[in-house]
């Protein structure tokens, strides 16, 4: 079970052209792509697909759509800079936008992050981060540095690098080989307690002078809202300390409110040396993304290499920056931050009031608005379901159920097969306890096809 999973078919095949001619990110062939939902509209947490069905955006796109769909101010700003400069690139030049987002930036990121790189996307953010963690170490003097620490199961992105960092063997095979110098090492759910441990013996048998970062997310993603133990993140800084290592805070979901702040590692109380974000920085309304890195590091790389030799043509795009900027202020004037910290707990017990009825739901995990309920793939006399089996139940049953209640998720078994959410940040206590009930009502129907119930 390594494929990852969305929803599913469901009713006729879309009369729209095209698709022969596009080609979908993560999809299986084995699925009928004419039957995929064609989503053609947003309206706050709505979503409306091509046969007029609304259904609830519990994931925010991709975790991403942080301010909600349909966003008037979004567009406004795009268009006004669209007119006054659609665009310039941050190569040898700077343009206003870019300059005030990264001065943005530097003011609500923790500690002394001040000085951002900006790219389009969370692989390349993740790209560039393997780049500045090399070439601040070779600034510094320790060329033999270039290593790289992260988890089992852990997603970081497609990009050859990305790729080399992200923990899912299956992701890579049919790419491989990699570049050399990734290790990967048990995340907290597999090893809650010695987790932290693991990346001090993994930096130890790599030998600590040619170890160069350490990335993690703050909460992973992949397995399903893995919270590390309270002490874990501090645990790992001093770990990285120790041996000289930098510490990456992989936030491309993480930041921009999911865990009810701006970086998201703030939740830990602890200041990376670098920061990734994306998705939704813009809520997705256009892309970008970007590494955040502390003094130490642009001190160095200013003092000691002739440049950061790296560089992409859209990268602080002008009107991405500009999106930015306004996605901001609409968290800061809607207090979405605090409305996250609000509602995490209502979220949490109403998903917990979900698992109290349902035996075959194992666990329910998460922070902010960041959570998964992970379920047992077994019948209810513990047979284990084989892989058709599996298939047509959790695909076919409660994809398909979910999405009949009017809720877009994800299914998803990079590990064991969770359900998960991520709605958007402007989300009120009604909106999330639908999404519970929804998935009860989906969770029932898998049970009793299972012979968990009558
Ligand atoms: C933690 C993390 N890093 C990197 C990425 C890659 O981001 P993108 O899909 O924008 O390239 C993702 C994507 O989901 C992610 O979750």
């Amino acid at each position: 079970m390594d494929v990852m999973r969305g929803l599913g078919e469901s009713g006729e095949p879309t009369s729209l052209p095209g698709v022969d001619n596009l080609m979908l990110h993560f999809t299986p062939y084995a699925e009928d792509w004419s039957k995929l939902p064609v989503i053609v509209s947003g309206d706050g947490c709505h979503i409306t697909d091509d046969r007029g069905n609304t259904y609830i955006d519990g994931l925010a796109g991709l975790f991403t759509t942080q301010v909600g769909h349909g966003r008037s101010e979004l567009a406004e700003v795009a268009a006004t800079q669209m007119k006054e400069l659609g665009f310039f690139p941050n190569w040898s030049f700077q343009h206003p936008r870019s300059l005030e987002l990264a001065h943005k930036i530097a003011e609500i990121s923790p500690g002394d992050l001040n000085s951002t790189f900006f790219v389009s996307s969370g692989s390349e953010a993740v790209e560039s981060v393997i780049k500045l963690a090399r070439q601040f170490h070779k600034a510094n003097g320790e060329a033999e540095r270039y290593k790289i620490i992260s988890r089992k199961i852990a997603y970081h992105g497609t990009t050859m690098g990305a790729l080399s960092v992200t923990g899912l063997p299956t992701f890579k095979a049919p790419f491989e080989p990699l570049p050399a110098g990734f290790h990967h090492v048990s995340n907290t759910q597999q090893d809650p307690e010695g987790a932290a441990d693991a990346i001090e013996e993994a930096i130890e048998f790599a030998s600590p002078e040619t170890v160069a970062a350490v990335i993690i997310e703050p909460v992973q993603n992949a397995g399903g809202c893995l919270v590390p133990p309270p002490d874990y993140w501090k645990k790992v800084r001093e770990i990285c300390d120790r041996h000289g290592v930098l510490l990456v805070s992989d936030a491309v979901i993480c930041a921009f409110g999911r865990l009810g702040e701006w970086f998201g590692i703030e939740r830990f109380d602890v200041v990376p040396d670098m920061t990734t974000f994306a998705k939704g920085v813009t809520s997705g309304y256009l892309p970008m993304g970007g590494v955040v890195v502390n003094d130490k590091i642009s001190s160095t790389l200013k003092a000691h290499a002739p440049m950061f030799a790296h560089g992409s043509t859209f990268g602080g795009h002008p009107v991405s920056s500009a999106v930015a900027l306004e996605n901001i202020a609409i968290i800061e004037r809607e207090k979405l931050l605090q409305n996250v910290h609000d509602l995490e707990g209502h979220f949490g017990e109403e998903l917990n009031r979900v698992a109290e009825n349902h035996p075959i739901v194992k666990e329910v995990r998460g922070m902010g608005f960041f959570w998964a309920v992970e379920v047992t793939p077994e019948r209810a006399d513990g047979t284990p379901l084989d892989e058709d089996e599996y298939q047509k139940y959790f695909k076919g049953v409660l994809s398909r159920k979910l999405m009949e209640g009017g809720l877009v998720c994800r299914f998803d078994d990079k590990d064991e097969p969770v359900i998960q959410f991520s709605p958007a940040l402007i989300s009120d206590r009604e909106i999330l306890s639908k999404i519970a009930d929804i998935t009860d009502s989906a969770i029932t129907e898998l049970e009793k096809q299972l012979g968990y119930r009558g």
